[in-house]
């Protein structure tokens, strides 16, 4: 059937949640609304893992005392927050997100975090040493900060939600210090059984279930099929190629369900003086 307006079912394109994509303000829009229920679903959707799979990141970005690092899409901060742990005393976290009501719950959990940091420590030695965590709103795909100005970048499942992937990956890459590094936590498809089979199932049968409870299942329908549209390890790698970093590298973990991805920025060229030795 064609007409105004439609075509029959089998013909009429499916909605872009079903296809795992949506227009940029449709996904800050939803994540605005998930936020309340964010923290809570990662940990029931992970059996808690999430937290392990996130120190793993901040490991690879290969980070320390002093240093400012950037966190992507941060959402509701815990990667921003792992981090942090990581650059003190001296260093700077900023994690960047484009929805407000993720950045909110982020600023929450962080001052809880330093408050109980006080209490334990005393607050002036907590000051002293915590390092600056600071959640601001940004696009990934237009990051508001100069060239190389942070020692590292990292995103934790945020990579999939780009419109554009080059784009945000780019970005990554533009605001890392030559050396730094770049580092994408993502979850990713399985392609061997049993792993593949318990993925299709919790994906397309559970995480729905969970969506309706949550009482959003627009975005519980869309997150595994923007896991599914989203490329494999060898595809995000090529990404990462096409912004210019080197030493690509992933790690499969969870059973092939989670890939760790980092690449470093080429160190900028050796500077010599004019009679041939390097400037210390
Ligand atoms: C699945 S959540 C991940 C949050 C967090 N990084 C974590 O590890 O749990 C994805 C986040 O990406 C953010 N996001 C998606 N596209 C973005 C963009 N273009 N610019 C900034 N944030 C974006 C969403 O607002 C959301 O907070």
């Amino acid at each position: 059937m064609t007409g105004s307006g439609g075509g029959s079912a089998a013909s009429r394109p499916a909605p872009a949640a079903d296809r795992g994509t949506l227009p940029e303000p449709e996904v800050r829009a939803m994540f605005d609304r998930i936020a309340r229920v964010y923290d809570l679903i990662n940990t029931v959707m992970t059996a808690g893992l999430h937290h392990q799979w996130r120190r793993r990141a901040a490991d690879l970005a290969n980070v320390g005392s002093g240093d400012r690092v950037l966190d992507v899409a941060t959402g509701t901060g815990d990667l921003a927050i792992e981090l942090a742990s990581r650059v003190a005393p001296g260093g700077e976290v900023v994690g960047s997100d484009f929805s407000e009501e993720m950045l909110a719950r982020a600023r929450t959990k962080a001052a809880a975090l330093t408050d109980s940091a006080a209490g334990r420590a005393g607050a002036t030695l907590a000051r002293r040493e915590a390092p600056e965590l600071r959640f601001e709103w940004g696009n990934a795909l237009e990051l508001p900060y100069e060239d190389g100005a942070f020692a590292a970048s990292t995103v934790g499942f945020g990579a999939r939600n780009f419109s554009d992937l080059d784009r945000g990956v780019a970005e990554m890459a533009r605001v890392v210090k030559p050396g730094g590094r770049v580092v994408i936590l993502e979850i990713t498809t399985p392609q061997k059984p049993p792993l593949s089979t318990f993925f299709r199932l919790w994906f397309d049968r559970i995480v729905p279930v969970i969506g309706k409870l949550a009482g959003d299942s627009q975005a519980y329908d869309y997150l595994p099929n923007s896991v599914k549209r989203f490329p494999e390890p060898p595809g995000l790698a090529a990404s990462m190629a096409r912004a210019g970093l080197e030493d690509i590298r992933w790690i499969l973990t969870a059973g092939g369900i989670i890939a760790l991805h980092v690449g470093s920025k080429p160190a900028g060229p050796v500077v010599t003086s004019a009679n041939g030795t390097r400037p210390r």
